[in-house]
Parts: C-alpha cells; structure tokens; sequence
C-alpha cells in the first residue's frame, strides 16, 4: 500500500510531498470537537461498555445485548454506540448503523440482505433469494409480508453468523426521530430474533425526554426490558490524564498548572473536552516551540465556550417553546442551583405552572434536578450564556 509513495521518496522526490503529507498529519490536531466525533481517548467511559461486552460473550438472551444509552447533548451517545460497534467487530460481529430517519426497517432490511449476499453460501442454499427488497420501496412502515421477509432475511443471516460464533449489532442513534411505527417493528422484530435464541443485539440512544417517552408507550413494552446507562459528565481527574497524554503524544508542551486548568474548564462534560483540548492545541501550534502560554490558555477557554455557545447551547434553546426559554433565563438570574418556587414567583406563576415547565426542561435534558426542589443547568455555561443572549429572548411580560 505504501509502496509506491515509498519508491517516489527513495527516487529523492525533491518537492518532498509525502514528507509534507507526514508533517501535515502529526501536525494534525487531535482533538475532535464535532458532534459524533470519536475523541483520540475516551475519557472515564471504561466502564459502561461492559455489559455489552459481557453479553456479546455470554450470547443470546444476555441483558447487554439490548442497551439504551441516555444523556444530555453532547456527553458522548453517538461516540458510545461507535465504540460499541467496534467492540463487536473486534468480536467478529456484523454491525449495521442507523440515525433513525423514515425508512428504518427498509434500510436494516436492505444492508442485511447485502450482508447475506456476501455470507451465504450461495443461491442455491439460501431461503431467501427471492425475496427483493427493492420491491419494498422507500414505505415507511412495512406491511405485515414484508415484516416476515424482514424476519426471514434476519433469521438467515443469524444462522450463518451463529455457525460463525459471531453475531449481527443494529444500533439506532437518536431514536426521538424514530417513526414510532418503525421502532415498533423493529421492537417486535429483535423480540422474536431473541426468543428464537439468535446471536442480535440492538443498542439505541437519545435523550431522556424521547426514551422515557418511548417506554412509556404501550407499544414497546419489550424495549422497557432494555439496560438504561445514563451518561454523565466523567471525573476531572480522567480528563487531565487524557489531556496530559494527548498533548504528549502530540509533542505540545504544556504544564502541570496549564493542565489542571484546562481539565477543570471543562468541568467534565465531554463536549468540552474536546472544545477546549482543540483550541489549545491550536494556539500552542503557532509557535514554533510548540509550547502552551498562560495568554494562549487563557484565549484558547474563551474561545472553546464561545464555540460550546454557538453550536450546542444556540442549538438545544433554539428548539425550546417560548416559556421554556423564559423558564430558563429566570434560572440564569441565580449563580447556582435555582429553587423551583423562586423561579414561579420570578415567572408570576403558581408553583404548579412552573413544575410543568420544571419537568419539560429536564426531559429535554436542558436541566437536571439536583435536590428537593432545586434544579441546575445540564449544559456548562449554559448560564453565562443566557445572560448574554436574554435580551433576545421572552421575558415574562411578553409571554
Ligand atoms: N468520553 C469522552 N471523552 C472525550 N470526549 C468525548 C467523550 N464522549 C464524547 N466526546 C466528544 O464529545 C463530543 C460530543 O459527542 P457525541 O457522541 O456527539 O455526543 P451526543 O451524541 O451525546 O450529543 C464529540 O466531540 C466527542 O468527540
Ligand atoms: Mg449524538
């Protein structure tokens, strides 16, 4: 593969491209402040893969092998169903992928017919052949002889993945956008593979509001059976660690002050880490010694909050109703935990009328209860952040 990039260096290719492609990529930042991003090192998540783990060993019918990840934006769902998928590959599993948008099961069914196709032992063999799946067209719900040949696809392709000792991972990322159709189907359908003993797991996440939702409706009681993990922020002591070695292995020169600074910017929330990992590393790499300063620190945090504000903050208030806002910005008055009666006086309302508001905003993931009758923001900075912008936003007198 590198062979020919090779025999161009050692003929003293003299523009020296490919020792300017080596410096580019060790000069590339390492940080990955992007939605779904896998980060260069998973910060204090060892843990929550285990069960998975677990059941990926343990086999059919294990509690791992259905899992729900939970949490606020931004504290790393989408990066925990990759790293489940690579752990399954590791395995020798077969891993399909999906962001739930119309056509779900259309999609499974597509990708497992084309796994089969590549497994099977050939036409002759196969049960299924005949069926074709084009003819399913872009439907979003699959009438009920489609849903056997869903089953059937899946079944067969078990089989030949259980002969192998491996099995078939599904993971369906933001399941607030499923069609609740679909996901019914898909539910009644990874069911049944289990009750046949068949080598599936499905591993799902999404924000709490959309989860408990979605237990909470009659049509998926089989999916309430499922492992909940709720993610969290990760301990500042892990993110120092991470950021210490990252930095490290990146030849960046910062010190043991600069990191704990930088590792309790973040205050753990994983969004962040990255955010701030990425523009410190910035910064240090327009010197030529590569090294950290206290300015270049200090700008580098600014600059990582104003970032968190104007992607994840703008995005998650921007999908709020007007009194959720208004909620919100009352909340922001406080320097810490807000007391529930307080923000209804503030709002002219009942304590009621704000419990309503109280209970949207934590299903929403915006905000978290953090003792009898106190709630805090789920989001660092949030605060700062609705100050600057309240004057845009519903006040109560507006409402
Ligand atoms: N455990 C972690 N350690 C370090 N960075 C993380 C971790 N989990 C997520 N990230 C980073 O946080 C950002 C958001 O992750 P993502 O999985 O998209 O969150 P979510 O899906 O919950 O909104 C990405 O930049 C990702 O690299
Ligand atoms: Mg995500």
């Amino acid at each position: 593969m590198a062979t020919a990039r090779h025999t161009k260096q050692s003929k003293g290719y003299k523009g020296s491209k490919e020792s300017k492609r080596i410096l580019r990529q060790a000069m590339r930042n390492p940080f990955k402040p992007t939605a779904g991003a896998m980060p260069p090192l998973l910060v204090g998540r060892s843990d929550a893969l285990d069960s998975f783990e677990e059941g990926i060993e343990d086999g059919p019918g294990s509690p791992g092998l259905l899992t729900i990840f939970t949490g606020a934006r931004g504290v790393g769902k989408t990066v925990m169903l990759s790293a489940a998928e690579d752990l399954a590959k590791e395995h020798g599993w077969v891993t399909i992928s999906d962001t739930a948008t119309p056509g779900l099961m259309v999609r499974l069914g597509t990708t497992m017919k084309q796994h089969l196709e590549e497994l099977g032992d050939g036409p002759t063999r196969s049960r299924v052949t005949a069926i074709s799946v084009a003819g399913w067209g872009v439907t979003r719900q699959l009438p009920p002889e489609k849903q056997v040949e869903w089953r059937q696809i899946a079944t067969e392709l078990l089989d030949i993945l259980g002969d192998h000792e491996t099995g078939l991972l599904i993971t369906v990322d933001e399941i607030h956008a499923v069609d609740r159709d679909e996901l019914t189907q898909l539910a009644a359908a990874i069911q049944h593979l289990i009750r046949d003993e068949q080598p599936i797991a499905l591993l799902m996440a999404g924000i709490p509001k959309a989860v408990s939702d979605l237990l909470n409706e009659d049509v998926s009681t089989f999916l309430r059976r499922a492992e909940r993990v709720d993610l969290r922020d990760v301990p500042i002591a892990d993110v120092r660690d991470a950021l210490e070695e990252t930095f490290r292995a990146s030849g960046v020169g910062i010190s043991p002050d600069q990191l704990t600074r930088a590792a309790q910017s973040t205050g753990g929330y994983p969004f962040l880490i990255q955010l701030v990992g990425y523009q410190v590393w910035r910064l240090a790499n327009r010197r030529t010694d590569r090294a950290v300063t206290d300015e270049a620190m200090t700008e580098a945090l600014d600059a990582a909050r104003r970032r968190l504000g104007s992607t994840v903050i703008a995005a998650a208030v921007n999908g709020l109703s007007d009194v959720d806002k208004t909620f919100l910005v009352m909340m922001a008055d406080d320097d810490g935990p807000s007391r529930t009666s307080e923000i209804a006086s503030r709002l002219g309302q009942t304590a009621k009328y704000a419990s309503v508001y109280r209970k949207r905003l934590i299903d929403a993931a915006m905000i978290q209860a953090t003792g009898t009758g106190l709630v805090d923001f789920t989001v660092p900075f949030m605060r700062e952040w609705l100050r600057e912008h309240a004057a845009s936003m519903h006040r109560p007198g507006r409402l």
